[in-house]
């Protein structure tokens, strides 16, 4: 980037408070030092995007990548629980600046999470309370060198999701969804969403696609697959890949071991690596 552009970008802009440029300028020398940002959105909770972005940044991290996961979903904050650190809390320098917990693999973990006192507690957030705590969480984080900053953002298309894109500046987005999802109109909702914001979308993954026979451990398509495949060719979207519901899975997840570290041979497992395989190798 040019010195004056540079210059301007900087600068303090008309109507600007000086606490929000302060934060702008703060944010955009944070992630200056992240090659790729990808934000793992949904249309609705309860998807699996928690999941897929935890077992993406431990994928990204087994390939050797650096790499960054930071939670910042108000409503639910489960990457601690997902990875295992509950039990950690961020360390704050002398010049308040937040070091990231790490994580399985060597990713750098900041949740929202770590600021309640209690991971399980519903914490009601005023919505400018919500922007200072995100601001803060990523312009005053000691990152380093990341290749990578995965982000587990709030669910749905509404302003939260909004802001956090909007604040990320140069973000992709990765949607996750179900065959549910697949049969509404909330695909495409998601989509213009993130059209919308000019963000370029790395592809889809259809989530809890068929299941994991808990028995004999073979996949199982309960209903006819192809749906995800389909929208996504008629929306224009790269079709990632189906990723089954597992049981076991479900297990891993709460003993703070993600999939594709635990069972990466098992069809879930392999699912996710193979959905992450154009992403892994696209940096
Ligand atoms: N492929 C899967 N197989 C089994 N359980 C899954 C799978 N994906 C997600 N889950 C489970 O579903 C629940 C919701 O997933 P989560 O990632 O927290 O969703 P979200 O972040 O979209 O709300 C969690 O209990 C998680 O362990
Ligand atoms: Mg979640
Ligand atoms: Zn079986």
């Amino acid at each position: 980037m040019s010195e004056k552009a540079e210059n301007t970008r900087d600068a303090q802009r008309p109507g600007e408070d000086e606490k929000s440029w302060k934060e702008r300028v703060a944010v955009n020398q944070t992630l200056d030092k992240i090659t790729n940002k990808l934000m793992v959105f949904s249309g609705k909770g309860g998807v699996g995007k928690s999941t897929v972005a935890a077992n993406l940044a431990v994928s990204l991290a087994q390939s050797g990548q650096r790499v960054g996961l930071l939670d910042i979903d108000f409503h639910g904050p489960s990457i601690p629980k997902l990875l295992g650190v509950t039990d950690k809390r961020m360390d704050i320098t002398e010049d308040n600046t937040a070091l990231p917990v790490i994580g399985p693999s060597g990713v750098k973990i900041v949740s929202i999470g770590f600021l309640l006192p209690d991971l399980d507690q519903a914490t009601i957030w005023r919505g400018p309370l919500k922007m200072g705590v995100f601001k803060q969480l990523l312009g005053q984080t000691e990152w380093g060198e990341l290749d990578w900053l995965i982000i587990d953002s709030p669910p749905g298309t509404g302003d939260e999701p909004l802001s956090v894109a909007q604040t990320i500046v140069g973000t992709k987005g990765l949607l996750v969804t179900t065959p549910q999802q697949i049969a509404t109109d909330d695909v495409r909702r998601s989509i213009g969403f993130a059209r919308k914001l000019g963000m370029e979308l790395v592809g889809m993954i259809e989530n809890m696609s068929g299941m994991v026979c808990p028995h004999c451990g073979e996949r199982i398509d309960v209903f006819k697959g192809g749906g995800g495949k389909a929208m996504a060719a008629e929306v224009g979207v790269r079709f990632l890949g189906r990723v089954p519901l597992d049981p076991a899975a479900v297990e891993a997840g709460d003993d703070g071991r993600p999939v594709v570290a635990a069972m990466p041979d098992s069809p879930t497992g392999k699912a996710l690596l193979e959905a992450f395989g154009p992403i892994i190798t696209s940096a």
